[in-house]
């Protein structure tokens, strides 16, 4: 249908053809002489009218109500001009095909529902506009984001979603545990069997196979190993936080994109970020200006704009002490109060990015290179309106000694991360890197207010359906 309606001439050129559609009936209209079927098939938000007369093969099957909202279908006809000022050309069915009917029960009847209800319905929420155009987008986000890594000279890392290291060293895992079956006959029995554990039929491990493991909470690491090697690297894939939180901006499962620099400062960092953000967010407005339209009149009023601003301007870059400063300036009630040391919490990245303006960083993980004052780290933030923190991202620290003294101070194993410095140990290079949280990226984009609705299946505590 995209390709129909999508041209200069929303379809013009291609009246008089004969086409075949086939998609999801959105709306039905009977009326005494004809019958109008909006159809709908993903591509873009546009339905293809159907105009359907009495003498239409397979008419009787709208006649009988067989045909009705939800219902997939298969239609061939004319296109012509249409009558009506919605669209510029409708198809003149000359036959319909019932190819999946659909229930009286079909939950999305309406034509407009409200985003908590579509959530308990993440099976059939992509079959509406708002979730078919974020789908687009988000999308069209990671084309670019593989176009962009890809015409810079980066290798795309597959980084491992089983792990024994914690990036962050926060202890926000989720640990992996094995279900190892006891016998044959449990192993032939079905997944609901499982919670019968104490009758023997199933031996729960606590670790996987033998050893401790966790799901990534990000990629970092393994992309360093490779950074010091192909010297251009990102990854692109699922992280995994087990934090207990439930805010609009925090998944339990999100995406991460983490291109790791040799023989790169935080200078070159920030700068990486910044092209990177401004050539994902120009493909967006060049590429989904129908879907951008309609989140700029239904989802967010003003999201083109912000979109625009972030494209063409520059971003102010502030050091974590004057953020702190422009903070306790403000002399603003916060919940959390400000004082040098602490950690940024929502309501301040919100201040500095609505009322003040962009930019900094936050507390120091174990590989963040320090500074010469022997106090702060090489690290940055972007901060951007709506969304607060988008990346996060830091110059490594390349000094054997200092990352071994580090971890030592943290309380850190250094035998475990042995693999880590060894990286230090042999040919050791200047090295910086960032994450930025994909669906963050979506909610930016496309001014959804909750990250739930920013990923196909979202996994938030206690909450894993679907
Ligand atoms: O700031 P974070 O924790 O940084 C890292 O993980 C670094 N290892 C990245 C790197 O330098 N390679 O996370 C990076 C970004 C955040 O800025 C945020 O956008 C996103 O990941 N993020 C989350 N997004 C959704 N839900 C969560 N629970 C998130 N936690 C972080
Ligand atoms: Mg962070």
């Amino acid at each position: 249908i995209a390709d129909i309606k999508g041209g200069h001439d929303e379809g013009l050129n291609r009246v008089g053809q004969t086409l075949v559609v086939m998609g999801w009936v959105r709306t039905l209209r009977v009326q005494s002489s004809v019958t109008f079927l909006e159809v709908n098939d993903g591509s873009s938000l546009s339905n293809m009218q159907c105009v359907m007369n009495s003498d239409a093969e397979g008419y009787d099957q709208v006649e009988s109500g067989l045909i009705s909202t939800g219902a997939s279908i298969w239609v061939q006809g004319t296109l012509v001009a249409s009558q009506g000022s919605k669209q510029k050309v409708e198809l003149k069915v000359e036959k319909v095909v019932l190819v999946g009917k659909s229930d009286p029960s079909y939950p999305i009847q309406k034509k407009r529902v409200s985003r908590e209800f579509l959530r308990t319905k993440a099976h059939l929420r992509p079959r509406t506009n708002t979730f078919g155009a974020v789908a687009r987008v988000r999308n069209a986000l990671a084309y670019a984001t593989h176009k962009f890594f890809q015409e810079n000279g980066f290798v795309w890392i597959s980084s491992p979603i089983i792990t024994a290291s914690d990036c962050e060293g926060a202890g926000e895992q989720f640990c992996v545990t094995t279900l190892i079956p006891s016998s044959r006959e449990a192993a032939d029995s079905p997944v609901t069997a499982i919670p019968n554990t104490k009758d023997g039929l199933i031996d729960w491990s606590q670790d996987f196979f033998g050893k401790p493991a966790f799901l990534t909470v990000s990629g970092q690491l393994n992309a360093e190993t490779y950074a010091t090697a192909l010297t251009d690297v990102y990854t692109f894939g699922p992280t995994f936080r087990a934090e207990n939180s439930n805010t609009s901006r925090h998944l339990a499962e999100f995406w991460m994109i983490e291109p790791e620099l040799a023989f790169a400062d935080l200078d070159d960092d920030m700068a990486c970020a910044t092209a990177y953000l401004q050539y994902v967010v120009r493909h967006v407005l060049d590429n989904c200006k129908e879907d951008m339209e309609f989140f700029n009149t239904w989802i967010e009023k003003g999201v083109i704009d912000r979109m625009n601003d972030v494209a063409e301007k520059d971003f102010v870059q502030m050091t974590y002490t004057d953020a702190i400063e422009l903070l306790l300036e403000a002399n603003k009630k916060f919940e959390f109060p400000v004082k040098w040391g602490c950690d940024l919490q929502s309501e301040h990245e919100r201040y500095i990015t609505e009322q003040a303006f962009n930019g900094c960083p936050e507390i120091k993980a174990f590989y963040m290179r320090e500074n010469d004052d022997g106090k702060t780290v090489a690290a940055m933030d972007m901060l951007v309106p709506r969304v607060g923190e988008l990346i996060g991202g830091s110059q490594r620290e390349e000094r054997l000694d200092y990352l071994e003294n580090r971890l030592d101070e943290l309380k850190l194993s250094k035998e475990s991360y042995w693999w880590y410095l060894d990286l230090r140990r042999y040919g050791s290079v200047p090295h910086a890197g960032f994450g930025l949280g994909f669906e963050r990226l979506v909610q930016f984009a496309t001014g959804v207010e909750n990250i739930r609705d920013a990923i196909p299946f979202p996994r938030t505590p206690g909450s894993a359906e679907f």
